[in-house]
């Protein structure tokens, strides 16, 4: 069965793809579906952005579709940056949007952070369904760490022990993180409801 995933992101459909075709799907990258669409963020929550993104392909695919979004929740900033956090307050950098954040906590009486992953599937019968993962920790007073991308360098999950996310093994991250768990329950979802048959 073909699926596309709502994205031309290579990263994320490498990703996808590792996961998906060893349960006989065969995937497509919106481009190689010959999809030209950048489905503008317009929702308010994540699991809006993500059934938008997967609505507006899935009307040109003909075929099931996945899309994902993603973000940092901080408990102080009122869960900002939220569904933003690819563009937060406007900063160009993904070192600028996290200095931003360690400077807007300076006084703050919790670091308490959460990052979110809502995945939406819609199925070859177009109905839609969501599958919501949330990693919590709490946001580091400093940068540290090289490994992964975003605000990996200033988050410490709770499974770690005191070091930023960065600073670990990415099998860290397949393990903990809030994609993985997404990713978790969809592929649970795709087993138990029979859509992994190699037709
Ligand atoms: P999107 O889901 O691709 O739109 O990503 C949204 C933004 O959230 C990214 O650009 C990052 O800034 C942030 N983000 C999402 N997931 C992660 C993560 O696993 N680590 C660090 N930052 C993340």
């Amino acid at each position: 069965m073909d699926i596309v995933i709502a994205s031309n992101n290579p990263g994320k459909i490498r990703e996808y793809r590792d996961l998906l075709e060893p349960l006989g799907f065969r995937v497509f990258s919106q481009s190689e579906k010959g999809i030209d669409l950048e489905v503008e963020e317009t929702g308010t929550t994540f699991e809006e952005n993500a059934l938008l993104k997967a609505g507006a392909v899935r009307e040109r695919a003909g075929c099931p579709v996945i899309s994902d979004d993603s973000g940092l929740e901080v408990e102080a900033l009122g869960g900002e940056p939220g569904i933003y956090s690819a563009r937060y307050r406007g900063l160009a950098t993904e070192h600028e949007r996290r200095t931003a954040i360690l400077d807007a906590l300076r006084d703050a009486p919790t670091r308490k952070a959460r990052f979110v992953c809502c995945i939406c599937l819609i199925d070859a019968r177009g109905e839609s369904r969501l599958f919501k993962g949330v990693w919590n920790g709490e946001i580091a007073q400093h940068e540290e760490g090289t490994n992964g991308f975003g605000y990996d360098p200033i988050f410490i999950a709770e499974e770690a022990d005191g070091r930023t996310t960065a600073s670990l093994p990415i099998s860290f991250k397949e393990t903990f993180s809030h994609r993985a768990k997404a990713v978790r329950m969809l592929t649970e979802h795709l087993r138990n409801a029979g859509l992994t048959d190699r037709s």
